[in-house]
């Protein structure tokens, strides 16, 4: 946590609040689960609770509140949390002032039907988390607060953020999409724009910081709007702004991913060269009941166009196998395609049927043997693809922006290239937050070895 940082701007409403006193500690013990947005979105958390004299404690065992930042994408991630509170709430046993709550998509999504917990607070609602921890202390009753919001909520909250050199920037919220399966829409609610105005501020504040790489965040941030700048006008005002930060951005719908855009990512050096471009399916009878409003000859255009103009760009994906009435021939147009594409990435899931979304409705549902079958053959087809495309990268040279310690030992760093390829390097005389030049001299499918070129 960053000692003396000013979590909150001037803005009279927060100013106001004054620290309280009650006879539970302030220790805040928060997991989080599900994307990028939810770790964003706990920074805010833990910023809205602070300037209320709460701190986080890594520590569940010296916590006061323990609150789950929750994901509803799929029934596992659902099921997870699920678990997790058997063992929460045994705690809670032993220490009837522990305070648990939920926060985050399931709580959205769940409601009042979350039963054993003392908060369920929506992914618009976190402003009220210190009030409400107040008012279960009070009256020892639930509190519950779910309301989404049409306009940005928290716009001058400046997210608490752990030490490091890479942040998250939320620049959208929600998302107005609807894919017939996704629940997201009912989650977090519409889709809204931060102003730029304040973006920009924030990431000169990181730059001065010494955040060397900010990713900017939204469900779909293609759609990014705000007075008349979309997100190629935002990623452009933010490569001038903070020349010396990289800028990364996830994820972009490929419906909205503009010509436009793929410019702006070709004209400056400091904008990444890597998407993360869902394309769920390779069939567009798929494509169509899932209400993702791209035809796959659309889709490969964008990849073609992008990889003339940035020759090494990378690209990743998430795919769903096995949606209502996909066949084999479907399937099969799905692995034509990863092997056209050439991803560098995939993320890939079997459908899980999520309650009010209008998929859960179509009934021609594969079997869960025959999901799973195909979710191995392309889980395999695409280590071969990412063990290929490493392969292809021996002898390179490339810069990478060293990130962390490697997991494995503190004599190597992980480093970041441009086009999103991890990189495991010697540490010699670097540090984290450092360019270095490397030459990638062995790799495996899943890590890339480089050697400094002194
Ligand atoms: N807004 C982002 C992704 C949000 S969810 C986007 O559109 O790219 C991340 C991924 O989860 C989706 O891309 C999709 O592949 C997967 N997903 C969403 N709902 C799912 C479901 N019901 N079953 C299986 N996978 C799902
Ligand atoms: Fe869900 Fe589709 Fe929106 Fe992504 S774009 S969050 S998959 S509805
Ligand atoms: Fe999960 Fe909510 Fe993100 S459902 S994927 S945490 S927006």
């Amino acid at each position: 946590m960053k000692d003396g940082l000013f979590q909150i701007l001037d803005n009279p409403k927060t100013k106001a609040a004054q620290k309280v006193q009650h006879p539970n500690g302030k220790n805040i013990y928060i997991e989080t689960y599900g994307c990028q947005m939810n770790l964003s979105d706990t920074e805010i958390v833990l910023s809205v609770l602070n300037t209320f004299g709460y701190q986080e404690t890594d520590d569940i065992n010296k916590s006061d509140v323990i609150l789950l930042n929750t994901c509803s994408v799929r029934d596992n991630a659902e099921k997870r949390i699920r678990n997790r509170l058997v063992h929460l709430r045994s705690l809670k046993k032993k220490n009837p002032n522990l305070i648990l709550g939920i926060i985050g998509c399931m709580a959205e999504r769940l409601r009042d039907e979350l039963k054993g917990v003392d908060l369920v607070v929506g992914p618009d609602e976190y402003r009220k988390l210190p009030h409400l921890i107040e008012s279960v202390i009070e009256t020892g009753e639930k509190g519950i607060a779910v309301k989404l919001s049409r306009v940005e909520t928290y716009d001058d909250i400046v997210p608490l953020r752990k030490d490091g050199i890479t942040a998250w920037l939320s620049v959208m919220r929600g998302c107005d999409k609807f894919c017939t399966y996704c629940v997201v829409p009912f989650t977090r609610g519409r889709e809204r724009s931060r102003s730029y105005q304040s973006i920009i501020g924030e990431a000169e504040k990181l730059s001065e910081q010494g955040i060397k790489e900010i990713t900017l965040l939204g469900q779909n941030v293609n759609s990014y709007k705000y007075e008349n700048v979309g997100f190629p006008g935002l990623l452009k005002l933010i490569a001038e702004a903070v020349p010396d930060l990289r800028i990364r951005y996830t994820t972009s719908h490929p419906y909205d991913l503009s010509d436009e855009l793929l410019e702006v990512m070709s004209q400056y050096d400091n904008i990444c060269k890597y998407i993360h471009l869902p394309v769920q399916s390779g069939s567009d009878r798929i494509l169509k009941l899932m209400n993702r409003e791209y035809s796959i000859e659309n889709y490969l255009k964008i990849i073609d166009k992008a990889r003339k103009l940035m020759p090494d760009i990378g690209f990743s994906t998430d795919i769903i196998a096995g949606f209502p009435s996909e066949t084999d021939e479907d399937h099969n147009l799905t692995i034509e395609l990863m092997k056209k594409v050439r991803y560098d990435g995939a993320f890939m899931f079997a459908y899980s049927p999520r309650e009010n979304t209008k998929a859960y409705k179509m009934e021609d549902t594969v079997p869960d043997e025959i999901k799973i079958k195909r979710l191995s053959e392309i889980i395999e087809l695409q280590r071969l693809i990412s063990l290929d495309r490493n392969r292809m990268l021996i002898g390179k040279t490339k810069t990478i922006l060293c990130e962390t310690f490697s997991k494995k030992s503190n004599d190597f760093l992980m480093g970041r290239t441009d086009c999103n390829r991890s990189v495991i390097i010697p540490k010699d005389k670097f540090k984290i937050g450092d360019l270095v030049n490397v030459k990638i001299s062995k790799v495996n499918s899943a890590t890339i070895f480089g050697d400094i070129i002194k």
